[in-house]
């Protein structure tokens, strides 16, 4: 079975055919990050009306590498269903998606099929070694930082999450403090790989909140205001330079990772499933997938550790064919809307 999917939940546009849930058979991915990166940040109007140019360029690219030399006609054939992400995200983004998947059903007669975006994010990792259930899944995205029990396709429970700004936000809100350029999360981690200690020890160490209490929840709003103040020191003692940033950024970094992958080790531990799926576009920081390889092994879970390749953990929409395939119920088009304010377990 073949699926085209479509995403433009947040400042990417992409579509993508995937067989079975698992093969990818092509993915194309239009992104208005460049853009943005001139203002620091997404405007959503703006990330919206380029979604608006690119939707169909990004469609036909896509069909055309699936199945090239055919006829639109041709190509549509063999499509047995679209599916799109419904949310959540920025909703003049989610409408060029939907408006434009609803097209589509309807003048080619596909069923369309409604996808949650963050609950799609950990189908990034049914392209490689399938992971088996129970599992326990982590999305820690731009907007999102959310831990769930998965019994089985479709059956999520919610085991804990952010109390304030998700991970990739506190990645994102600090690079902007440091005068890091936007996207945040990767300009941070590529700032801090350049951060060598030398040998000293030197003092800067940011909170690693309700690290101590009980639960999974996570808090990293502290972070931005902790950060604020070691810029301002700096600055104020002419300090601040490129050395310094790389240093703050390190250890933010370290604080980010610390936290999110002690709390997982002991939620793998206290609830035993067979599978650990890493998800979402902070996913693909090299600091976090090696520290839950080495803390899994050091903490003796029995888990198998999943986790997409980079390129798969950012947004796309080969995930969104996938969450399809195993979980997707295809439902008559007037009662598809996209909604903003899904989250992963409604
Ligand atoms: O999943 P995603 O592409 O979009 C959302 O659904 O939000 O995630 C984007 C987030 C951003 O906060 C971005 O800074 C972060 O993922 N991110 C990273 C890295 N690559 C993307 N954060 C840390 N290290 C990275 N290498
Ligand atoms: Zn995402």
């Amino acid at each position: 079975m073949k699926i085209l999917g479509i995403e433009t939940s947040c400042d990417e546009t992409s579509a993508a055919i995937v067989e079975n849930g698992t093969t990818i058979l092509s993915n194309v991915i239009a992104s208005s990050a460049e853009m943005h990166a001139k203002t620091g940040g997404v405007i959503p109007e703006e990330a919206a009306r380029q979604q608006i140019k690119s939707i169909m360029p990004v469609i036909n690219e896509c069909l055309e590498r699936a199945f090239p030399g055919s006829s639109l006609k041709e190509k549509f054939e063999n499509i047995d269903a679209i599916a799109v992400t419904v949310g959540p995200g920025l909703i003049g983004s989610l409408l060029v998606g939907v408006e434009t998947a609803k097209t589509l059903s309807h003048v080619w007669k596909k069923p369309l099929i409604p996808v949650n975006h963050l609950v799609a994010h950990l189908y990034a990792n049914w392209f490689d070694k399938i992971p088996e259930f129970p599992a326990l899944g982590l999305v820690v995205s731009g907007g999102h930082t959310d831990l769930v029990y998965i019994k089985g396709h479709g059956d999520l429970t919610y085991v804990g999450g952010t109390r304030d700004d998700a991970a990739g936000e506190a990645f994102d809100k600090t690079a902007r403090i440091l005068g890091l350029p936007y996207p945040g999360g990767p300009n941070l981690s590529r700032a801090a790989g350049k951060y060598l200690s030398g040998g000293h020890k030197e003092l800067i160490f940011f909170p690693r909140p309700l690290s101590n209490e009980s639960g999974y929840e996570w808090s990293f709003s502290g972070l931005k205001t902790a950060v604020a103040r070691e810029v301002e020191k700096l600055k104020a003692e002419g300090k601040l330079s490129e050395r310094e940033v790389s240093h703050i950024a390190a250890e933010v970094q370290e604080a980010i990772v610390d936290s999110v992958v002690s709390k997982c080790v002991k939620a793998i531990l206290e609830f035993g499933p067979k599978s650990f799926l890493l998800a979402g576009g902070v996913a693909a920081n090299t600091k976090l997938r090696d520290k839950f390889t080495r803390e899994l092994i050091s903490n003796g879970a029995h888990a198998s550790f999943h986790v997409p390749e980079a390129k798969l953990c950012t947004d796309n929409a080969s995930y969104i064919a996938s969450c399809a395939y195993f979980i997707g119920k295809d439902i008559p088009t007037s009662e598809i809307n996209a909604d903003p304010e899904l989250t992963i377990t409604s």
